[in-house]
């Protein structure tokens, strides 16, 4: 079977992406061969592509998430069969037309699921439950950036559980966030006084999603002495304080989120399809850094 793969031979803009089609070697065993649906686009892909984060050596593939159908399995100990649709995380890299992913990583594609949804949840959603995990039992959080793919999984999944929650988005998501569940507010000029006139209380924990200054400044100056902040842009910060998060990768807590998409409890966009011939515009739009919802690319 053969699979296109997107790969960079350099780093830099969208022109050095590139589709390449390849013969698969045998599939190894405790894996499945998946043909590909859809796979979102993460901010960390565009990242990588343009050399600020040099996760592996030239060339690199790229994507961690996918939905599709299994063509094939190797393994005798498992319950997936070949034509399951399914979801999760990828072994290596998702951009490409086949992928081979480990059998412990599927979890089963719900049937009134699209498949732009479900090839869109894997990454933001571990995020999100990694952060929740993080910061604990609390009862007031702030959100910079609440209406990108990790704010929107973030904000519902702490209103679940009782938390208070602000988020900030441009003037043109405040409504989004609105329907989130949060109360949104615009960042930019005067936002720690904005802050501290529409929530006095100091907060119990911060996430930072944006890695700016203005985020990190703000934290320090409306979350409570030993409370939570913490950052997942993955950007050097000025204060030690902020704490930095990374995803822990658990189908369990992928499921979780899962469920509530699939039954309406949560609400999702994905806001911009492209088909994976167009994948260079898609990175393109990414690094803009205006993503609501979440971006797919369609097979
Ligand atoms: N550490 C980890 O393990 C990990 C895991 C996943 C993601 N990440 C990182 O987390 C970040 C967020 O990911 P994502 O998928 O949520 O990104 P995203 O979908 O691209 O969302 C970014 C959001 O940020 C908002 N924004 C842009 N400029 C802003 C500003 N100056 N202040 C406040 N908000 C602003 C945008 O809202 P408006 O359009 O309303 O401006 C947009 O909705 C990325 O940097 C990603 O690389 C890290």
């Amino acid at each position: 079977m053969q699979s296109t793969i997107l790969i960079a031979r350099q780093y830099g803009s969208p022109d050095v992406l590139e589709l390449i089609t390849h013969d698969l070697p045998p599939l190894a065993e405790g894996m499945a061969r998946i043909k590909v649906k859809a796979t979102g686009i993460n901010p960390i892909d565009a990242r990588r592509m343009t050399g600020e984060f040099k996760h592996s050596s030239l060339p690199q593939t790229f994507g961690t998430e996918f939905a599709g159908v299994i063509a094939e399995i190797n393994s005798n100990k498992t319950l997936w069969s070949v034509g399951d649709e399914v979801l999760g995380s990828g072994t290596n890299f998702t951009h490409a037309t086949v992928i081979d992913v480990h059998i412990n990583n599927l979890i089963k594609k719900p049937e009134n699921m699209s498949w732009s949804v479900a090839g869109s949840l894997a990454g933001v959603a571990q995020t999100a439950m990694t952060i929740l995990d993080e910061i604990g039992p609390v009862q007031s959080l702030l959100v910079h950036g609440g209406s990108g793919g990790v704010g929107s999984v973030t904000i519902q999944l702490a209103k679940e559980k009782g938390i208070d929650v602000v988020a900030t988005a441009s003037v043109h998501n405040q409504d989004y966030i609105r329907e989130l569940g949060a109360t949104p507010i615009v960042y930019g000029s005067g936002l720690i006084e904005r802050l501290k006139e529409i929530h006095p209380e100091p907060f119990d924990a911060s996430i930072d999603l944006i890695g700016n200054e203005e985020a990190t400044e703000t934290s320090l100056a409306t979350v409570k002495t030993n409370g939570f902040m913490g950052s997942i842009a993955g950007k050097k910060l000025s204060s030690s304080k902020i704490q930095a998060v990374w995803v822990k990768r658990n189908p369990a807590n992928l499921k979780y989120v899962v469920d509530r998409v699939a039954d309406g409890r949560f609400s999702w966009i994905v806001s911009r399809e492209y088909p994976f011939t167009e994948v260079q515009l898609a990175y393109h739009d990414i690094l803009e850094g205006h993503t609501k919802g979440k971006s797919v690319l369609t097979y």
